[in-house]
């Protein structure tokens, strides 16, 4: 009997599910419909919007933003935006609200000091989370009021006269960096594999006096940096479309359920973080426990610190802020800029040569310490072209920085864009610019920032892009000077840097920034006299 019934029920059960499919699948449809009739809708007002309408641009950039999401996913911005460029001229409409400027008369409105442009949600994708709540840092943080309130605090730490306090950090990483050299001399190298543990040493022991180990370890310590790529490569991706953030890492939820699950064993930015906070909460813990016997230390917590003594107090979370996002602003970023230097280097024996001679020739005359200052290395010019050249050929941020057209709307290239509308240039577009750096803009040449008549020089100046521009220029450019102007001699100095890869060129993958893979080099001593060894 029971049986029977259980017979009995199943088909009628089974038909009031298959019933309720039916009209579940009949509302879905019907659901569907309308969301693509919405969708279609818009996107087609969007793309006939007044003023954008005849803004030139690939025909699915006009309907959709999944545009660019899709073809910047395969890491190859820089290539992408000079071809639309080369295609449509110096405007071009890139998404149905976001516009890609390639005219040098368009940076000073956009970026200038005094320009009401801020920064667009592209930024938010780069906010981490801290107990809970996002953290916008510095280089994130849209609103003008909150980035005065957090740039204004530490800016002096920046300024030249700190800069000298922090020679010694470097130079303790070189010291390891030109040991390793030597003990590896003559093998195959990953030197941007080196060249990215000695920037992340460096920040590391500049931020909180710790270096993170990875070059005494010679690996990527526990993945961070791994970690910080796969965070990379979301944010540049998801930064196309911000409003998917919020339904991804920038949901808490997602992001504590991600950080907590132990299946995926993939490089996990989130993870990252998490060490990168823990590891900086360490260190201020272990400072707060003898303050008095950390007193003098020159590096950013100590400074920090100090500054509380006097009248000048910093919440936790701010803390926390400055110090991660040194680390976050100030790693992969230096650590691509040298690897560029390295590179068009060794690309080139005849710029190799001349920055060899320009070298020894100071080292023949006593012009250089054993660890060269960054005072002296500010008195090598062929050095600092060099150093400069390589950003503009290979700028470490190589998308457009984002900003928002202000109230009352703007002209740019002659069009009349609205306000909201979203504008960007992309420095790796601008510095191939032939207008600002002549025929030869895409080659590698250090002499056009010697030989070039002054107002020549002030005009490219005026245009390098590679920190940025105006009002959001990165604080920390002559930190990074600082680290590669007293690396860079002293590599040469020591060795003889030859390139050893069977790939005649590097590999770049660009998610925001424009990082390098494939810098394989051989190391060979060179002579060097006895009170410049190390
Ligand atoms: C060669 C190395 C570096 C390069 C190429 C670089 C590049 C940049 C660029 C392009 C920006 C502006 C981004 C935008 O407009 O969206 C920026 C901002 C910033 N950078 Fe750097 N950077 C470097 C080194 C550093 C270092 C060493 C630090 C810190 C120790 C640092 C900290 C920052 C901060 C805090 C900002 C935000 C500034 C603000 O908005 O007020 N950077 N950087
Ligand atoms: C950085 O250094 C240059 C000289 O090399 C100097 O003119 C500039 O003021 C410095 N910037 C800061 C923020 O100190
Ligand atoms: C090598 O550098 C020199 C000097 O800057 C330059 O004139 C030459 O064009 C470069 N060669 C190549 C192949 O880029």
């Amino acid at each position: 009997m029971i049986l029977a019934g259980v017979k009995q029920n199943k088909p009628s059960a089974m038909g009031i599910i298959s019933t309720l499919q039916g009209q579940y699948s009949d509302l879905a449809a019907l659901a569907i419909i309308v969301v693509a009739l919405a969708i279609l809708i818009s996107s087609l007002a969007s793309a006939f919007k007044p003023g954008l309408r005849s803004i030139p641009g690939p025909l699915f950039a006009r309907f959709s933003p999944f545009y660019r999401l899709v073809k910047l996913s395969k890491g190859h911005a820089p290539v992408f935006y000079r071809r639309l460029h080369e295609t449509y001229g110096p405007i071009v409409r890139t998404g149905p609200n976001t516009i890609d400027i390639s005219d040098p008369k368009a940076v000073p409105i956009i970026y200038g000091i005094n320009s009401k442009f801020l920064k667009s949600a592209f930024y938010d994708t780069f906010s981490p989370f801290f107990e809970d709540k996002v953290m916008p840092s510095m280089f994130t943080i849209r609103d003008p009021v909150g980035h005065q309130a957090l740039r204004r605090p530490v800016a002096q730490k920046f300024s030249m006269s700190s800069i000298k306090s922090l020679e010694p950090f470097a130079d303790e990483c070189t010291k390891i960096f030109v040991d390793a050299m030597k003990d590896l001399e003559g093998q195959r190298v990953d030197l941007g594999a080196w060249l990215q543990w000695y920037a992340f040493d460096v920040i590391g022991a500049i931020t909180f006096q710790r270096r993170f180990g990875f070059m005494e370890k010679r690996e990527d310590v526990q993945d961070m940096i791994g970690g910080l790529e796969a965070g990379l490569h979301y944010a540049g991706i998801v930064s196309q479309v911000p409003s998917l953030h919020g339904w991804l890492i920038g949901n808490l939820w997602v992001s504590k359920f991600l950080a907590a699950q132990p299946f995926f064993k993939v490089a996990d930015p989130l993870r990252t973080m998490v060490q990168l906070s823990k590891i900086t909460q360490e260190c201020i813990d272990e400072y707060d426990r003898q303050p008095q016997k950390h007193g003098q230390r020159p590096d950013f917590l100590a400074w920090l610190r100090n500054e509380e003594t006097k009248g000048k107090p910093m919440s936790n979370r701010d803390m926390m802020n400055h110090l991660s996002n040194n680390l976050l602003a100030g790693s992969d970023t230096t650590a691509i800029s040298l690897r560029a230097i390295i590179y068009f280097l060794v690309q080139n024996r005849s710029v190799y040569k001349n920055l060899q001679k320009e070298v020894d020739d100071a080292d023949n005359i006593g012009k250089l310490s054993t660890y060269i200052t960054y005072a002296e290395c500010l008195e090598l010019p062929y050095l600092q072209a060099a150093m400069k050249e390589a950003m503009r050929c290979h700028p470490g941020v190589s998308y457009p920085l984002e900003r928002v057209v202000p109230e009352g709307g703007t002209v740019l290239c002659g069009k009349h864009l609205a306000a909201g509308t979203i504008v960007g240039v992309n420095p790796a577009v601008l510095h191939h610019d032939k207008s600002i750096f002549g025929d030869d803009a895409a080659t590698f040449r250090p002499e056009r920032w010697i030989e070039s008549d002054e107002e020549k020089i002030k005009l490219m100046d005026r245009h390098l892009m590679t920190f940025g521009y105006g009002s959001r220029t990165c604080i920390g450019k002559n930190i990074s000077i600082m680290e590669m102007g007293k690396l860079v001699p002293l590599l040469i100095r020591h060795f003889e840097i030859e390139w050893a890869s069977d790939k005649p060129e590097w590999r770049v993958e660009t998610y925001w920034f424009a990082k390098q893979h494939g810098l394989q080099c051989r190391m060979r001593s060179r002579d060097v006299p006895a009170r410049l060894r190390i």
